[in-house]
C-alpha cells in the first residue's frame, strides 16, 4: 500500500466523519433546550399574557424576542421589568408606554438558565411557525409544523453531494500521481504490469475498478443512497392524503373576496351553521337570490344560478322541473372517522374562521389553508386556551369534581350522558 493511498485513506475517513456530523448537526435542534422553555414558559403563567404570535395582553413574543439578540437585557427585563423602566432605560419605558402602562409582573423565581430555556423556546416556535407559514403561502394565519422542512432536506442532499465530489476528486489526484510515480519508476505498480513484464495500457475501466476496490467509498456511496431514499421516503409519507392549498374550479365563479371582503357580508349569512352545529354547510342558492334576483341578472355566472333553480327572469317563476342543482366542488374533506364540529370550534371556543381557513375574504377562489392533519388538530389543542367564564359545560365540570372529590356517587348523566349529541351524530 502506497503511502498516498494510506493519505487518501485518511483524508476520506475524515470527510466521511466530517458529512455525518453535518447531517447530525442539521438535523439536531438549535441550543438552549426549547422543550423545557416551554414548560417553563407555561409554568411561570406567561401564557396568560403572550402568544408566540398574536398580540394579546403582552406583545407577540415570537417577532420580538427572535429580531432581539440582547438576551441580557431580556433576561433582566423579564426578571424585573418595573426595574428598567423606573431605572429610565428607554426601550423598557417605550414598551410599557405603546402598552398603556399595563405592568407585567417580575419574576425574580426564575433562573438566567430557566429564561435562556424560555428564549430559545420562543425562538424556536417562532421559526417553526415562520416555515409553516411560508410553506402554507403568502397569507398570515394558521401555524402549523409539517415534518422536516424542504430546506433541511436540501442541506443534506447539497452536503452529501459535495462530499461525493471531494472523494471523487481526490480519487483523480491520487491516480494521477501514482501515475506520475510510477512513470518515474518510484513505485512499482502491479497493475500496470502483466505476468509477462510487458506493460498492459491502461484500460477505461481502470477508473471505475478502482472505485470498486475502495471499500469505503462504495460505502458512501451506499449510504448516501440509502440516506436519500429515507429521506425521500419520509418526506412522501408525510404529504400523503394533505391535501393543503387545494383550490379546485367551482361551477360558478362565486368570489369569497368581492362577497365576504369588498361587501363585507358575514360568514354567518351563508354559513350559519359554522356556529350552530357540526358541519358549516354551503348556502343554497336561495340565498344568493336574495339579492341577485335584481343584482347582475343579465351576467352569464348568475345565470347559472337561475338555471339550476329553474328560475326565469322573463316571467320571474320558478319550474322546479328544469332545476338541476350546482355540484358545489367540496374542498375541505376530513376523513370519515375523524370528528369535527363546527360550533364547538367557533362559539364555544370563540375561535375565528380565518384562523383555520386562512384569509377567505381575500380569496377570488376558495383553498385549503390549513393542512387539516391530525398534527394539526393536535398542536392547536396544545397551545389554545379554554374559554372558561361563563361556559356551563366546564361549570358543570367544576361541580362533579366537587362532587368526586367529597367522595359522592356521579352518574353518566351528570356528565352529559344524556345529551343527544353523545350517542348521535
Ligand atoms: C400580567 C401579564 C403578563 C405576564 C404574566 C407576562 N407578561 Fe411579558 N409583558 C406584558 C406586557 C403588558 C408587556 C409590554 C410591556 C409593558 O407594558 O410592561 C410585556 C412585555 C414582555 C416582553 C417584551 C420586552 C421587549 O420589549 O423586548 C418580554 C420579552 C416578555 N414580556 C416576556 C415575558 C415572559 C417570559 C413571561 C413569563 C415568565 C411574561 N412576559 C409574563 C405582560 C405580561
Ligand atoms: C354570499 C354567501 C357567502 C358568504 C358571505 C361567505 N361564503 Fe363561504 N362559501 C359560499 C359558497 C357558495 C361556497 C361554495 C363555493 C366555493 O367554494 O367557493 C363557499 C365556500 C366556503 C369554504 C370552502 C368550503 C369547502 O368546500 O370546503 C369556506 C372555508 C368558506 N366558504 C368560508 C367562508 C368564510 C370564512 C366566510 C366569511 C369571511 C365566508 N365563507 C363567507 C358562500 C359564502
Ligand atoms: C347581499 C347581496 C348578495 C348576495 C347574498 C350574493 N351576491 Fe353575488 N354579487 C352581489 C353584487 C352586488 C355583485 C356585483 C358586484 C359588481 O357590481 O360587480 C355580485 C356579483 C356576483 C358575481 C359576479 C357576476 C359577474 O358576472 O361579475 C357572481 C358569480 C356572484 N355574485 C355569485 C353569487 C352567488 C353564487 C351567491 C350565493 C352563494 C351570491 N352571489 C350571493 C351581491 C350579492
Ligand atoms: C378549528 C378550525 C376551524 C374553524 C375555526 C372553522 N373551520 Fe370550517 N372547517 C374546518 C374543518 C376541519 C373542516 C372540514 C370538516 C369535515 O370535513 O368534516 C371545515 C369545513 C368547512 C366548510 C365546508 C363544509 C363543511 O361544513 O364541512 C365550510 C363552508 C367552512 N368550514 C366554513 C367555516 C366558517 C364560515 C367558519 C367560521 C364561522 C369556520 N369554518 C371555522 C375547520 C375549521
Ligand atoms: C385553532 C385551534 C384548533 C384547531 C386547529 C382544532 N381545534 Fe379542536 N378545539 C379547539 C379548542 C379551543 C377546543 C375547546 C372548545 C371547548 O371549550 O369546548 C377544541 C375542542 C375540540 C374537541 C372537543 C374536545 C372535548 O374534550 O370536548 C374535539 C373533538 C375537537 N376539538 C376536534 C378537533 C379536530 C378533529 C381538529 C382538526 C381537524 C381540531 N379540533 C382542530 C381548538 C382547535
Ligand atoms: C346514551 C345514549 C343516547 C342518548 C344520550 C340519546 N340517544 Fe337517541 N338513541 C340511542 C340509541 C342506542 C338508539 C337506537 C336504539 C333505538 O332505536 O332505540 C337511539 C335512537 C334514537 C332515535 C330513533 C332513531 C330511529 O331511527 O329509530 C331518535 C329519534 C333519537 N334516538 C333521538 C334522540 C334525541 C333527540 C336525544 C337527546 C334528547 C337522544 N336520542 C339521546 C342512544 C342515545
Amino acid at each position: 500500500m502506497s503511502s498516498i493511498s494510506l493519505i487518501f485513506k485518511q483524508f476520506s475517513k475524515s470527510v466521511l466523519l466530517l458529512a455525518c456530523f453535518a447531517v447530525w448537526g442539521v438535523s439536531a435542534k438549535a441550543q438552549g433546550d426549547p422543550a423545557k422553555g416551554e414548560a417553563t414558559f407555561k409554568s411561570a403563567g406567561c401564557t396568560s399574557c403572550h402568544k408566540i404570535d398574536v398580540r394579546s395582553t403582552g406583545p407577540a413574543l415570537g417577532p420580538l424576542i427572535s429580531s432581539d439578540t440582547n438576551d441580557k437585557w431580556l433576561t433582566a427585563w423579564i426578571h424585573n421589568s418595573q426595574a428598567l423602566v423606573q431605572a429610565g432605560d428607554p426601550k423598557a419605558k417605550k414598551i410599557f408606554d405603546d402598552y398603556a402602562q399595563t405592568v407585567m409582573p417580575p419574576y425574580p423565581q426564575l433562573s438566567d438558565g430557566d429564561v435562556a430555556d424560555i428564549l430559545a423556546y420562543v425562538r424556536a416556535d417562532w421559526k417553526k411557525l415562520e416555515e409553516a407559514k411560508a410553506k402554507a403561502g403568502p397569507v398570515a394565519g394558521a401555524a402549523v409544523d409539517q415534518g422536516p422542512s424542504s430546506v433541511t432536506v436540501y442541506i443534506l442532499i447539497a452536503i452529501v453531494v459535495i462530499a461525493f465530489i471531494i472523494i471523487l476528486v481526490l480519487n483523480r489526484i491520487i491516480s494521477a500521481l501514482e501515475r506520475l510515480l510510477s512513470s518515474k519508476r518510484l513505485l512499482p505498480v502491479e497493475e500496470t504490469l502483466a505476468a509477462d513484464g510487458s506493460v498492459v495500457l491502461a484500460d477505461k475501466y481502470v477508473f471505475l475498478r478502482k472505485i470498486l476496490k475502495n471499500k469505503k467509498l462504495v460505502f458512501f456511496i451506499l449510504l448516501c443512497g440509502t440516506v436519500a431514499m429515507g429521506s425521500l421516503t419520509w418526506v412522501t409519507l408525510w404529504n400523503t392524503n394533505v391535501h393543503q392549498g387545494y383550490q379546485p374550479v367551482q361551477p360558478i365563479k362565486y368570489s369569497h373576496e368581492l362577497h365576504a371582503g369588498v361587501m363585507k357580508i358575514e360568514c354567518q349569512y351563508c354559513h350559519s351553521g359554522a356556529f350552530k352545529s357540526k358541519n358549516a354547510s354551503i348556502p343554497s342558492l336561495n340565498v344568493c337570490m336574495n339579492c341577485h334576483k335584481s343584482v347582475k341578472t343579465e351576467s352569464p355566472e348568475i345565470h347559472k344560478i337561475y338555471d339550476a333553480l329553474g328560475y326565469d327572469p322573463g316571467t320571474q317563476k320558478y319550474d322546479e322541473k328544469k332545476a338541476k342543482p350546482i355540484q358545489w366542488v367540496r374542498i375541505h374533506n376530513l376523513p370519515d372517522f375523524a370528528y369535527f364540529n363546527h360550533s364547538q370550534h367557533t362559539t364555544v371556543g370563540g375561535i375565528k374562521c380565518q384562523t383555520c381557513h386562512g384569509p377567505v375574504e381575500t380569496m377570488k377562489e376558495v383553498y385549503q389553508y390549513s393542512p387539516l392533519t391530525m398534527k394539526w388538530c393536535i398542536q392547536c389543542h396544545k397551545r389554545t386556551d379554554i374559554n372558561i367564564k361563563g361556559n356551563g359545560y366546564y361549570e358543570n365540570m367544576l361541580a362533579v369534581h366537587d362532587l368526586i372529590k367529597k367522595g359522592a356517587k356521579v352518574t353518566p348523566a351528570q356528565l352529559g350522558g344524556i345529551e343527544c349529541g353523545k350517542c348521535h351524530y
